[in-house]
């Protein structure tokens, strides 16, 4: 098999346009009927996106919501407040937002369109980008890459104000903020795609044969900024000739896995077959399935790990069967504050996407994810290496 990483459009980026910034997006809705992008300069566009799934995957929403605040940092910084901030110095004691008691970032929320600046007039730099930031933060709940990112640019922002840099600096400095973002991410995901194909040549090895790897969601290049997390160590084992197939899961309700996955299998020149969430149990019985891996919104302290909904019954089945069950995450999905994934936040989406529908009556329950303990998990393979669930924070703090 020959790979064609080349094929895969980059996920998220920033660009500028007559110099001024814009943040790129392909729009995964409309996959994988059409390739289409969202090239915008609002942050309220970017929130959007992030919300409805146009942007999703738990690495790319990070990058999402840092290139949201970084755009609110340039609308800020041309307006009244932005101007108000550079003639005060642009430092600390230039930022005297009235966001704050008295002033919540939900009453921020409530001036519309370009009028938020005009409106917020005399708040302050440094207070407005931090309701954006909440704002932005708060745009879907389960992946912790979307808050680490945006606590990221606000450290970046703060710094700079403090340093003595005007609203215009501050912005240009998140701008770079976003643009090392994006090649951290690939650079991450490259490294946890080769430790994770050392895991699966050890598997091939002892099966003696190439390995069909079941995958559950999209946890790809389309997940992230580029190569993907999941399917990053697919790319890397098949550039070793270790992968025969991959089993995508179709994942319901929202079909990452038949809409996103197959569509950037094909184009990468992986062999994919789609097959429907209820049907792998039956493939694993068959002893038709090798290896699972599958991507991560969020790892708790002591290894369980929140995940597309479905990736539980996944784990379980494997776990039964088995097959060796592996998790492939950037360290920024790990979240060592939140104990257990009891503690994890699950977003519930609307009963639509469910059944747009349903019968008079019918209640429609619909959680965006679920969680895996860690005592199903083989591995979590990280760019720093590859743990066990139980050992992985440890490894990380020291
Ligand atoms: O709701 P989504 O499509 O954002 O959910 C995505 C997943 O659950 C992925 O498996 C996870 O974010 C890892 S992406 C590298």
């Amino acid at each position: 098999m020959t790979l064609h990483l080349d094929n895969l459009p980059r996920t998220i980026y920033v660009e500028r346009e007559e110099g001024k910034p814009r943040v790129v997006m392909i729009d995964q809705r409309a996959l994988p009927g059409e390739l289409t992008w969202i090239r915008t300069a609002d942050w309220r566009v970017v929130v959007d996106a992030v919300k409805t799934l146009a942007v999703r995957g738990a690495p790319a929403i990070g990058v999402a919501g840092a290139a949201a605040v970084m755009l609110a940092a340039f609308e800020l910084a041309g307006s009244r407040v932005g101007a108000a901030a550079i003639a005060g110095g642009g430092g600390a004691a230039a930022s005297s937002p009235r966001v704050g008691p008295g002033r919540p970032a939900e009453d921020f929320r409530s001036f519309g369109g370009t009028s938020v600046w005009a409106a917020a007039d005399g708040w302050g730099f440094r207070g407005a980008l931090e309701a954006v930031a909440s704002e932005v933060a708060e745009a879907r709940p389960t992946a912790v890459n979307l808050s680490w990112a945006v606590r990221r640019a606000l450290q970046t922002a703060f710094g700079a104000l403090d340093g003595g840099q005007a609203a215009q600096e501050v912005s240009e400095a998140l701008y770079g903020l976003v643009e090392g973002l994006i090649v951290e991410d690939e650079a991450a995901n490259r490294r946890i795609g080769a430790a994770g194909a050392a895991l699966l040549r050890e598997r091939a090895r002892a099966l003696g044969r190439p390995l069909r790897i079941l995958t559950h969601c999209n946890a790809g290049s389309l997940a992230t900024a580029f190569y993907g997390t999941a399917l990053g160590v697919v790319y890397a084992a098949a550039a070793e000739g270790l992968v025969e197939r991959v089993w995508a899961d179709e994942t319901r309700p929202v079909g990452q896995g038949a809409r996103l996955t197959v569509w950037e299998l094909a184009r990468a020149g992986v062999p994919a077959t789609l097959l429907c969430d209820n049907m792998a149990a039956s493939l694993m019985a068959a002893g038709r399935i090798d290896a699972v891996v599958v991507g991560a919104d969020r790892i708790a302290a002591n290894g369980d790990v929140a995940n597309k909904i479905g990736t539980l019954g996944v784990a379980v089945l494997a776990h039964h069967f088995g097959v060796p069950f592996f998790v492939a995450a950037p360290v920024s999905t790990v979240d060592v504050a939140t104990a257990d994934g009891a503690a994890i936040p699950i977003e519930e989406r609307d009963g639509s996407e469910v059944c747009p529908h349903p019968p008079e009556g019918v209640a429609l329950y619909n959680p965006a994810f679920d969680v895996t303990p860690a005592s199903l998990i083989a591995a979590i393979v990280t760019e720093e290496g590859a743990f066990a669930p139980s050992a992985l924070a440890s490894a990380l703090v020291m």
